[in-house]
Order: C-alpha cells, then sequence, then structure tokens
C-alpha cells in the first residue's frame, strides 16, 4: 500500500500561499487537499475556483479537492477544468451519489465520497465500486484546528472489509485533527491518507511536514 500526506492548506497562510506550498512539498508532501466550503452545507465559507486555477499553476503536487458543499454535481466539470486530480464530494450531500462519482471518473478523475462523524460505512457501501477513495471525516466538517473524534476510526475497518468484497481499491483518508501525536493510531486503524492541516501549516511547514513523512515511510517500508 502507498501512503500519501495531502497538507490541507485551509490552515495556511494566504498571504504566503505559495511558499507554504513550496514547504510542504520539500518536506515530502505529494498531495494538496483542498477543502471548498459553501455556507450551506458547512457553516463556513472557504475558497473555490479562482485559488483552484492559481494553486494548479503553481505546483505539480496532487490536487485532491475535498468539496463540502450542496448540489456537488453543478461543479464537477469547472473544477476538473481548473486541474483537480481528484474530487470528493460528501455523501450527505450529493443526491444521487454513484451518478456524481460516474461523472467524475468519466471524465479521467479519481472520484471520492466523505463521509461525516455521524454517517455510518454501511451508507456507502454500493458506491464503493465506483469511488477511488473514501475520505473519513474525524471532525464535523466546517472549520479547521478542530479536536480528532477517536471513535470515528473504526469505520476504517469496515471500509477494508468492504474494499475485498466488492474489489475495489480504496485510498482511505483521514481528515480532521490529525497531529504528530495520534498519526500512529490513525493509520494502525487502517487508513493510508493523512489529511493534515494545523499540524502541517504552523510553525515550520518544511519541518513538519518531515516529521509526518518519516512516520508514513516508517509504515510503508514496514509491510
Ligand atoms: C475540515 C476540513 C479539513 C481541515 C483539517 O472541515 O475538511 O481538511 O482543513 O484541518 P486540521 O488538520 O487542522 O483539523
Ligand atoms: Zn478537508
Amino acid at each position: 500500500m502507498k501512503y500519501h500526506l495531502s497538507s490541507s492548506i485551509l490552515a495556511a497562510d494566504f498571504m504566503e500561499l505559495g511558499k507554504e506550498i513550496g514547504a510542504t512539498k520539500r518536506g515530502g508532501a505529494d498531495r494538496i487537499h483542498f477543502d471548498v466550503m459553501d455556507g450551506v452545507f458547512v457553516p463556513s465559507i472557504s475558497f473555490g475556483m479562482t485559488i483552484l486555477e492559481s494553486v494548479r499553476k503553481g505546483t505539480d503536487l496532487f490536487l485532491d479537492v475535498h468539496l463540502m458543499i450542496v448540489e456537488p454535481e453543478r461543479y464537477i466539470e469547472e473544477f476538473v477544468k481548473l486541474g483537480a486530480d481528484s474530487l470528493t464530494v460528501h455523501y450527505e450531500a450529493a443526491k444521487d451519489p454513484i451518478a456524481v462519482l460516474k461523472s467524475i471518473r468519466s471524465l479521467g478523475k479519481k472520484a471520492g465520497l466523505a463521509i461525516s462523524p455521524k454517517t455510518p460505512p454501511e451508507a456507502i457501501k454500493e458506491c464503493l465500486p465506483y469511488c477511488d477513495g473514501v475520505i473519513v471525516m474525524t471532525v464535523e466538517p466546517g472549520f479547521g484546528g478542530q479536536k480528532i473524534m477517536p471513535d470515528c476510526l473504526a469505520k476504517i475497518a469496515v471500509l477494508r472489509e468492504y474494499e475485498k468484497e466488492t474489489g475495489s481499491e480504496l485510498d482511505i483518508a483521514v481528515d480532521g485533527g490529525v497531529k504528530l501525536n495520534n498519526v500512529s493510531n490513525v493509520l494502525d486503524a487502517g487508513a493510508n491518507v493523512i489529511i493534515a492541516g494545523s499540524a502541517v501549516f504552523g510553525q515550520d511547514t518544511e519541518t513538519d511536514t518531515v516529521k509526518f513523512m518519516e512516520i508514513l515511510k516508517k509504515r510503508e517500508a514496514m509491510q
């Protein structure tokens, strides 16, 4: 299994966004996590198309776009055009999750479903053959810097079982409150993608990224 660090720029200093992305890349992160919030599905509003376009021009890292928006189907084509490498929609927000996943794949991009803390893994079982990835939220979506809800991690084992049953190959990511002091628990639970915002874009982005990468590389070597 390949392990990835997806650095969530929600926590970055936007006056220094290019430098921040450069620093996490030098530290070894291979993905950038891009949180789109609409003020409807979640209480807050973050950023959208124009910023994605700039980020795409500024980096060759894999752009993992997390759509915390209602009616995500309306925006898939536009986000693909602007350079997303993967698009993850919320199960709770999509009218027809399988149709959205299919449309993402038909545009040649990786398709993902995110589940909020109250959504059980059973809810998305039938969607998994159409998924390249799942984001297990370990905070209520909407804000960075919250504390991890460790009970959500048990969902990963269920999803890994389904992965075997359905013959799908999944990137399972954990998003929300992941820090250097709990990342080992997240990996023990079966995740192979770590999404981290405030723990990466804090004091020293490059050094903190390196610390995460050391843990991920060790895991990869252990297999
Ligand atoms: C929360 C977002 C997360 C957020 C994580 O709704 O989806 O991606 O940036 O931030 P931290 O790592 O600070 O919890
Ligand atoms: Zn996110």
